[in-house]
């Protein structure tokens, strides 16, 4: 037999097993794993590496106007910097405007990734408007591969629905078969306490932090599992930040609801500690929700590995600190912390500081491809295509040097943004190869991909 490409002699590892195997592709796929004898056009030599499936990212936001700028990253330096950091696949955010059809909205979508993603990747519709007659063009998108659907009890007057809407919008996803992606934040609440310490001059970024409590967020995911609950649907959450949050999750799947949730590498590795750094360098780890105290981040680990949570997604939404050519920074705020574009770099970070986890034993080999890979493209209607590295799947496949340590740094990063989030940050491992469906984006560490390869995945329907 002969094969595209064999992968000798490394570790496999799956969400369930952990094996030393070769793991030959042809025409894209996995055609074998295990003992190859085959010839192959390419041979890797993976002796004492870690071969894992390609990693998903659930939630990126590349090429997305938002308060004021648009993210730095354009599908092509955000998918560039996906492929360096082992990430084979993200699902992006497709954003309706009000007034806006979802039609409209997606087919805008299509044009900003269409031939600039190096990786392959899928769309989730975010709701700003949804009119009775927007039913049935629901109904439509998850037809077309596009399954999922986030609604916002954040942000007034830009995203945030009412608990009508959501109500609606999850009642029909019992017909359609989609999946209600909710940002779980009181935004009313939100509202008024940010007026408030603004008009106390209060405007230095920590403020955007001590206007976002945790209880903001609890309370909110705690009413969204109860609007869930009457509609008799699944809720998946995003970037879940408080641990007080996923209490109301754990406590939710122990009464047996199919509640989900992701939380992102910055709520396991940052906390609030970062917004007092001097000056308005604070503003670089300005997101909604905002980082925890000091502490969280334990509650969080703990519930990654007790599967209170099942995905980490990066939230990947990199605006610059100083205004670029044409496009305005978080400089924005520095007089209204308010004012501050939220969001941060982080796709390709999440997978080596989740395998830096593994190192430290916070989490085995196996739940880190679980929560990076296997778990969003079972959530996300990408499995048995991706997830995995049984024959069949998608030959996306990740070499990693589990000895070769992997520092952090604006000089090294493959995204646009102008600040590394973990700058100085030395993870025990680094990211050796990086296939995508049998081609190679990353040879020994560096970018050897086109921009070109990444092609759009029709997700299908929930099937849980
Ligand atoms: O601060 C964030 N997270 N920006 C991106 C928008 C969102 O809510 O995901
Ligand atoms: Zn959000
Ligand atoms: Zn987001």
């Amino acid at each position: 037999m002969s094969y595209d490409l064999i992968v000798k002699n490394g570790t496999v590892v799956s969400a369930s097993d952990t094996f030393v195997a070769d793991v030959a592709v042809a025409q894209g796929r996995v055609a074998a794993v295990g003992r190859i004898t085959g010839e192959a056009k390419t041979v890797v030599d993976a002796k004492g590496k870690v071969v894992v499936p390609g990693g998903i990212d659930v939630h990126t936001h590349f090429d997305m106007p938002f308060m004021g700028a648009t993210t730095i990253d354009d599908f092509t330096s955000g998918s560039t910097a996906a492929a360096c950091g082992g990430t084979t696949t993200v699902v992006d955010f497709a954003i309706q405007k009000k007034g806006e059809t979802f039609r409209h909205a997606l087919d805008d979508w299509h044009t900003r990734a269409d031939g600039r993603c190096a990786v392959d990747y899928g769309f989730h519709m975010i709701v700003v408007d949804f009119p009775d007659k927007a039913e049935k063009e629901m109904d439509k998108l998850v037809d077309e591969g596009v399954s999922s659907f986030k609604l916002f009890m954040a942000y007034p007057g830009i995203f945030m629905s009412d608990d009508s809407t959501i109500f609606r919008a999850l009642m029909r996803t019992k017909e359609n078969g989609g999946t209600i992606c909710m940002h779980a934040e009181n935004g009313s609440v939100i509202d008024v306490l940010v007026k408030k310490a603004l008009a106390e001059g209060k405007i230095s970024p920590e403020w955007h932090a001590l206007t976002r409590p945790m209880t903001a967020e609890a309370e909110a995911t705690h009413r969204a599992i109860a609007l869930a609950e009457i509609a008799g649907v699944p809720i998946y959450f995003v970037h879940l930040s408080a641990g007080d949050a996923m209490e109301e999750v754990r406590a939710a799947r122990a009464r047996g609801l199919p509640v989900f949730a992701e939380t992102c590498p910055q709520y396991l590795y940052l906390s609030h500690a970062d917004y007092r750094r001097p000056g308005f360098e604070g503003a670089k780890f300005v997101m909604s929700p905002p980082l925890r105290p000091e502490g969280n981040s334990e509650r969080l680990w703990r519930g990654l590995v007790r599967n209170d949570l099942q995905v980490v997604s990066t939230d990947h939404c990199s605006f610059c600190m100083k205004a670029g050519t044409n496009q305005p920074g978080k400089e924005l705020g520095k007089k209204d912390f308010s004012k501050i574009p939220n969001g941060a770099p982080g796709v390709e970070y999440r997978m080596l500081l989740l395998w830096d986890a593994v190192q430290k034993g916070r989490i085995t080999e196996n739940r880190f491809v679980e929560i990076t890979s296997t778990s969003p493209a079972k959530l996300f209607g990408l499995y048995p295509r991706k997830g995995h590295l049984n024959p069949g799947a998608d030959a996306d496949i990740v070499v990693i040097d589990p000895n070769k340590p992997h520092t952090f740094s604006l000089k090294n990063h493959h995204s646009a943004a102008d600040y590394n989030p973990y700058e100085g940050v030395t993870t025990k491992g680094s990211i050796r190869d990086v296939f995508s469906r049998g081609t190679a984006l990353v040879s020994d560490g560096k970018w050897v991909g086109s921009p070109r390869h990444g092609k759009f995945l029709k997700r299908t329907p929930r099937t849980f």
